[in-house]
């Protein structure tokens, strides 16, 4: 299976992005063909620093190779390097249609956002540029957290209406998702998604160092009672620490109730914050080590844009002859 999925470089990553996305492209990389991007693109659709977005876009690069991201195994590229990713969306903005853009939760979410200031149209077209992204490569399967499901969807309805409306060409991409973590919700407010967007207390940084994170943790809400059950509807905010517990430490939830039932929350959020960290710390120290080599970083970005850039080429050319365009 062709496997293609990005993050954009719009701040520090959490664990939601880490186990909603990146733990399984490291389990995917092993057995697929797979293409992992920084949607830098995608990025400057909301406010930013110009100056500041090429150490964002190395940052990920480096979050990438820490986790455990093997360039040997995966090609790693940034999308505003090729670009084919922007002349592919203008194509498929004749495909994709308006009502449908309007429909996107994520869309309407920043519509109001930025409502005083003005929407700008990329945001509106953002889902078009990302279908690019995913169709440039004929990609199968896109392993991505539950709030891009949308999106994956109306990927699929333009990868359908262009073939049937110029020929087959497109594979129907499919989302695949984690079986543990492709929806981790906030620390504070369980029932909304972790996101950086929100008050620091809310994440988990990949960066927090980890006595940062044991305090998080010890912070975050917990539902009333004092048993640890797993019930998402009834006791959202236990439900979603034992997620994160059984996602980081490799044992099912089940498993982790029958451990934990009648210990306490404490002791629960204790052992949980000493999982989390220590995981967290290991790579922390991959990255430093990484850090110090910036040259290895160009290096492999350039490999990824070499090789992405064939396939790119090549169906950016099969897209314009079905389109009558050459
Ligand atoms: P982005 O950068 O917002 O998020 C990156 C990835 O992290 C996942 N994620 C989560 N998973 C579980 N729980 C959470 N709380 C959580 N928060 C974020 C996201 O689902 C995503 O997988 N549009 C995309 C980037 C993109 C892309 C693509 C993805 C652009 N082109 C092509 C796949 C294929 C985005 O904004 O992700």
């Amino acid at each position: 299976m062709r496997i293609l999925s990005g993050i954009q470089p719009s701040g520090t990553l959490h664990i939601g992005n880490y186990l909603g996305a990146i733990k399984q492209w490291i389990e995917l990389q092993q057995e697929h063909e797979c293409l992992f991007l920084i949607v830098d693109l995608h990025a400057i659709t909301e406010p930013y620093e110009p100056k500041e977005m090429q150490q964002r876009t190395k940052n990920i690069a480096l979050d990438y190779l820490a986790l455990g991201l093997d360039p040997k195994r995966c090609t790693l590229f940034v999308q505003s390097h090729i670009p084919e990713h922007t002349e592919l969306m203008w194509l498929l903005t004749t495909v994709a249609q308006i009502g449908e853009l309007e429909r996107m939760t994520q869309y309407k979410d920043k519509a109001q956002q930025f409502a005083k200031q003005g929407v700008n149209a990329g945001l509106l077209l953002y889902p078009v540029l990302m279908a690019a992204d995913i169709l440039l490569y004929k990609t199968e399967g896109v392993p991505v957290g539950e709030d891009q499901v949308q999106h994956l969807e109306l990927t699929r309805t333009i990868a359908k209406r262009f073939n049937s409306r110029f020929g087959n060409l497109f594979p129907e991409p499919k989302a695949i998702l984690a079986q543990q973590g492709a929806r981790i919700m906030s620390l504070k407010e369980p029932t909304k998604k972790m996101s950086k967007s929100h008050v620091e207390d809310s994440y988990i940084a990949l960066s927090d160092v980890p006595d940062l994170i044991r305090k998080k943790i010890k912070r975050a809400v917990t539902d009333s009672g004092t048993e640890i059950v797993y019930d998402p509807n009834g006791k959202p905010a236990l439900s979603n620490l034992l997620t994160i517990f059984s996602a980081f430490s490799g044992k099912d939830a089940k498993e982790l109730v029958r451990e934990y039932r009648s210990r306490g929350y404490d002791i629960f959020k204790k052992e949980l914050g000493e999982v989390v960290a220590r995981e967290l710390s290991l790579f922390q120290q991959k990255r430093k080590r990484l850090e110090n080599t910036p040259e290895y970083i160009d290096a492999v970005l350039e490999t990824g844009r070499n090789a992405a850039r064939n396939i790119a080429q090549k169906t950016l050319h099969e897209v314009k002859e079905k389109m009558g365009l050459i």
